[in-house]
């Protein structure tokens, strides 16, 4: 834990979890052939000026490449944003993150925390080692949005460009501008440190996320849920599988499954009847559409409800959450 001079600044306290932010490579020309989570978030903050009247403050939480993110440190992250949130010198905190699994963070953490200051997720699509390395700027403008008065919620920044946790996907492999809100647009853009708003920051209910933020420190495990895509030729032998491991006592059985659908949330038939197979097993099903954007507008007498504007992976979320009031607390 590294803690800048503070005297009488608020702070903004940057945790690291590792990502192509604090990637490393053996040749600096090299943007791809990186071993990501190796630098750690005090020297990701080097060289790195506070904004007049804000102190920095790092800790590292994780050091992981974001593609193996785990309920565990999900779980860790929301606690000690939750500590550093109620701080009352606190304005904001940073999270450096990986982009692979940044939206699914920055949306269980928006749902957990539903947060009154901003909780600011910044990433890189290069190693901190590359020649020239995009995660310092990112990180500068993910500091001016956290020590921002009136910025609030779970945001994604990236590239100059500021992203609500309910809409923020990664949409790009390689490009530095990876990230976008769809048809939501950008909530923000981050120009030479200030932040110019585009439309109100992302809110939810501070009651339902308390309430789960206590469900996840009680649980003693997290639901089982599995992500299933509809597509040409689709088969229900996956689902079938997951019913009968269900039915044989496994030690986790599926819990939920959400279906990856095809445009307004249909499925292919051989799914859907799996999927209705697994709903009369007692598994929780919910159809999430495949679409980048858009959202699913409810059809009238369907049997499998759907998520709404919810991609898959945010969908997954939501389910886990929800499933968790049912799961037996830990001694
Ligand atoms: C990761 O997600 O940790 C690796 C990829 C990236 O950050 O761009």
């Amino acid at each position: 834990m590294v803690d800048t001079l503070r005297e009488g600044k608020r702070r903004v306290i940057v945790l690291g979890t590792g990502g192509t932010i604090a990637g490393r490579a053996t040749a600096a020309g090299d943007n791809i052939g990186y071993t990501a989570g190796q630098v750690g978030v005090t020297e990701l903050l080097g060289g790195i000026e506070a904004p007049e009247g804000i102190a920095l403050a790092a800790e590292q939480v994780a050091q992981i490449d974001s593609k193996d993110m785990s309920f565990a440190i999900w779980r860790t992250l929301a606690e000690r944003c939750a500590h550093w949130l109620a701080e009352p010198d606190v304005a904001g905190l940073v999270i450096t993150h990986g982009t692979d699994t940044l939206e699914e963070t920055a949306f269980f953490l928006q749902s957990v925390l539903a947060p009154s200051k901003p909780v600011v997720l910044t990433c890189a699509m290069r190693p901190a080692t590359a020649l020239s390395p995009d995660g310092p700027q990112n990180v500068r403008d993910a500091i001016a949005v956290a020590s921002s008065p009136g910025a609030l919620g779970v945001v994604a920044v990236c590239a100059g460009t500021v992203h609500s946790a309910f809409d923020v996907q990664k949409v790009h492999t390689y490009r530095l501008d990876a990230f976008d809100s769809g048809d939501a647009g950008p909530v923000a853009y981050v120009e030479e440190g200030a932040v110019r708003g585009l439309r109100s920051w992302p809110v939810s209910s501070q009651q339902d996320a308390r309430e789960l933020f206590e469900q996840m420190t009680n649980a003693a495990r997290w639901p089982h849920v599995e992500i299933v895509m509809s597509h040409a030729e689709a088969r229900g032998s996956l689902i079938d599988t997951l019913i009968r491991e269900r039915q044989s006592g496994a030690a986790e059985p599926v819990e939920g499954l959400v279906l990856a659908a095809t445009g307004n949330g249909t499925l292919h038939r051989a799914l859907e009847e799996a999927a209705l197979r697994a709903q009369a097993a007692g598994i929780a099903v919910v159809r999430a559409t495949r679409c980048t954007q858009g959202r699913i507008l409810p059809a009238p007498n369907a049997l499998l409800r759907d998520a709404g504007a919810l991609t898959p992976v945010k969908a997954r979320i939501a389910l886990v959450l929800e499933l968790m009031a049912d799961q037996p607390a830990a001694d």
